[in-house]
C-alpha cells in the first residue's frame, strides 16, 4: 500500500501570525470547520498560552471540529504545556506541539540560555506534554541552521521520552531542496528511534522555496507537511498548502503517495481564509488565483477548447473551483436559484438561513443587474461577519459631501454599547478621511490607518466595491472590512469593524491570563 502524507494546517497559528492579521473567535472556528471539510489530517488551531483569545478558540475548536487532530503549539515551558492540555484535552484526537529552537544563533540571541539548559527543557516538556496525551510533536526551531550533533541528540532525547511527531523547522527559511533532502537523510541515518516517529517538515517561503523544500522533504520520506492555506504566515509566509497538495495530487505518479485531502475544497477554502483574513490572492498565485485557470492567448485558447488537457495539468473541477455560471441571478431571481449557486460555491444552507441571504440578495440586486459569484461571497461573507463579530458600536446612518471645491465632510449615528444613538461630524483630506475621522470624534479613538485596500469585487461601472483597513493602536493591528456599492459607507463599515475588534481585544486584555507565562 502506498505511504500516506499528512497535513497539518497551521493557518489559525503560524497563518495568523502574518503581519496585520487579527481573527476572532468565531472566525477562527469559522475556517476549522472548513479545514475539516477538506479533510487535513492535523489543524494547528492556535497558540493556547499566548492569550485568553487564543486559549478560547482552541477550545471551541476542540470541542466543535470533528475528523482532524486538534493541536496546540506550546512553548517549552510547564505553563504553556499545561495551557495546551487544557484547551485540547476535550478533542476527540488531541496533540501538544512543543517547540525549542535548537541553533547557535537562536539559543545565544533569544533565548540567551546554556545548550544543555536547553537540552532539558526539551526532555523535560516533551516528557510532561507526553504525560498528558500520546500525540506529541517536537519541533526544533531554526533546525536548518543547527548544529548537525547537537540536533540528532535533542531529537533522540525527545523521541524517548515519547513524542511522536519529529518536525523539522526552516524557521527562517533557509533551505535549498538538494541540500534540506541531504540534511533530512542524514537525520534518517544518525538519530536513533526516528524510524518508529513521523518525520514532518515546516518551511518558510523568505526565499520562495516553501513547497519546493516540502516536495523535496517528501521524496526524502518526510510523512507529514505543515503548511498555511494562501500561503499565508510570518514575514513571506508558510508553505502554500493547496500547492502542496495539488503537485502531490497532479504528479500521483512520481511521487506515489496517499492523501487524505478532498481536493474539491480547496477553492471554497481558500476563498474563506482571503475574506476572513483581509490577505488577497494575487491573480497568478497557483491553484487559487483568479488566472489560475484562464487562458488568455489566441493558441492557448483554440487548444483549451478542443481539448483542455492541452494547456492544463489539472482539472478545475479538481481544486473546487466553481462551475461557469448557466443562469444569471438578478432582481427577478428566487430563493430556489440563489441556493443553487450557493452551493455550487461551496455553501450549505437550509431554508431558514437562505431566506436571510435572500434579504440581503434582493436589496443588492436591486442596486446592481446582475449579482455575479464574487458578490455572493461577500454578501455571505457580510452575512457571517454580522452574525459572528464583536459589536460595541453599530452604523445607523453615514452621510457625507465632497467634490473637487468642497471640503470633504462627513456625519455619522452610531448606536453605541449602551444602546444609545451617537451622532458626531468632521471635515477630513476627502470623504473616507471624514467618515473615519466622524466615527473616532463618537467613539473617543485615535488608532491610526495603517492600511487601506479598495477593490472591485467584479466588473462594470455597478459593482460592489470591498474595502479592507488595518488600524494601529499602542502597537497592535486589527483588520476591518465591509462592502457596499458605495465604496464610502464600505469604508464605514470596515472601519467600524476593525475599531470593534480594538474594542474587544480591549476589554479581553482585562480579562486574567490563561496559565502560567515563561520566563
Ligand atoms: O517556524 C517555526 O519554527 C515555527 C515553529 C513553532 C514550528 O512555526
Ligand atoms: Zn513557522
Amino acid at each position: 500500500m502506498a505511504a500516506q502524507v499528512k497535513f497539518l494546517d497551521t493557518t489559525l497559528r503560524d497563518g495568523e501570525q502574518s503581519a496585520g492579521i487579527g481573527m476572532t473567535v468565531d472566525e477562527k472556528l469559522q475556517i476549522a470547520r472548513q479545514l475539516g471539510r477538506l479533510k487535513v489530517d492535523i489543524i494547528e488551531a492556535g497558540f493556547a498560552a499566548s492569550s485568553p483569545g487564543d486559549f478560547q478558540a482552541v477550545q471551541r475548536i476542540a470541542e466543535d471540529v470533528h475528523g482532524p487532530v486538534i493541536c496546540s503549539l506550546s512553548r517549552a515551558v510547564p505553563g504553556d504545556v499545561d495551557a495546551a492540555w487544557g484547551a485540547i484535552k476535550s478533542a476527540e484526537k488531541p496533540r501538544i506541539h512543543v517547540f525549542l529552537s535548537s541553533s547557535e544563533i537562536h539559543q545565544m540571541h533569544q533565548l540567551r540560555k546554556d545548550r544543555e539548559d536547553v537540552m532539558t527543557m526539551a526532555v523535560d516538556m516533551v516528557s510532561r506534554a507526553r504525560g498528558y496525551c500520546e500525540d506529541v510533536e517536537f519541533s526544533p526551531m531554526d533546525a536548518t541552521r543547527t548544529n548537525p550533533d547537537y540536533l540528532y541528540r535533542m531529537l533522540e532525547e525527545v523521541i524517548r521520552m515519547g513524542a511522536s511527531t519529529i518536525n523539522i523547522a526552516d524557521t527562517v527559511g533557509y533551505a535549498i531542496p538538494s541540500d534540506f533532502q541531504t540534511m533530512l537523510n542524514n537525520i534518517k541515518q544518525n538519530v536513533r528511534g526516528i524510524e518508529n516517529v513521523t518525520l514532518s517538515v515546516h518551511c518558510h517561503n523568505d526565499l520562495g522555496l516553501a513547497v519546493s523544500n516540502s516536495l523535496a522533504a517528501i521524496e526524502v520520506g518526510a510523512r507529514q507537511v505543515e503548511g498555511c492555506i494562501n500561503g499565508i504566515g510570518e514575514r513571506a509566509g508558510n508553505a502554500s498548502l493547496e500547492e502542496i497538495i495539488m503537485a502531490l495530487d497532479t504528479r500521483k505518479d512520481l511521487f506515489g503517495v496517499e492523501l487524505s485531502v478532498d481536493t474539491t475544497q480547496i477553492y471554497p477554502t481558500s476563498r474563506l481564509v482571503s475574506r476572513i483574513t483581509g490577505m488577497n490572492v494575487q491573480a497568478n498565485k497557483a491553484i487559487v488565483g483568479e488566472n489560475a485557470f484562464r487562458h488568455a492567448s489566441g493558441i492557448h485558447q483554440d487548444g483549451v477548447l478542443k481539448d483542455r488537457s492541452t494547456y492544463e495539468v489539472m482539472q478545475p473541477e479538481r481544486v473546487g473551483l466553481p462551475p461557469d455560471v448557466q443562469l444569471v441571478l438578478g432582481k427577478l431571481s428566487g430563493r430556489a436559484g440563489l441556493q443553487a449557486r450557493l452551493e455550487a460555491l461551496g455553501y450549505s444552507l437550509d431554508r431558514e438561513e437562505v431566506t436571510g441571504v435572500y434579504e440581503r440578495f434582493v436589496e443588492l440586486a436591486d442596486k446592481k443587474n446582475e449579482v455575479t459569484d464574487r458578490d455572493l461571497e461577500i454578501l455571505m461573507d457580510e452575512e457571517n461577519r454580522t452574525a459572528s463579530e464583536p459589536i460595541s458600536y453599530s452604523l445607523e446612518t453615514v452621510h457625507f459631501t465632497s467634490g473637487d471645491k468642497d471640503i470633504p465632510t462627513a456625519t455619522v449615528r452610531l448606536i453605541g454599547p449602551d444602546g444609545n444613538a451617537k451622532t458626531d461630524a468632521s471635515t477630513g483630506n476627502g470623504p473616507v478621511d471624514a467618515v473615519c475621522r466622524a466615527i473616532d470624534r463618537v467613539i473617543g479613538s485615535t488608532a491610526r490607518i495603517s492600511d487601506f485596500q479598495v477593490q472591485a469585487v467584479s466588473e462594470g461601472r455597478d459593482s460592489v466595491g470591498s474595502v479592507s483597513i488595518r488600524i494601529e493602536n499602542n502597537g497592535r493591528m486589527f483588520s476591518g472590512r465591509g462592502a457596499n456599492t458605495d465604496i464610502i459607507v464600505a469604508s464605514a463599515h470596515a472601519y467600524l469593524s476593525a475599531m470593534n475588534r480594538m474594542l474587544a481585544a480591549d476589554e479581553e486584555a482585562e480579562l486574567p491570563a490563561v496559565g502560567t507565562t515563561p520566563d
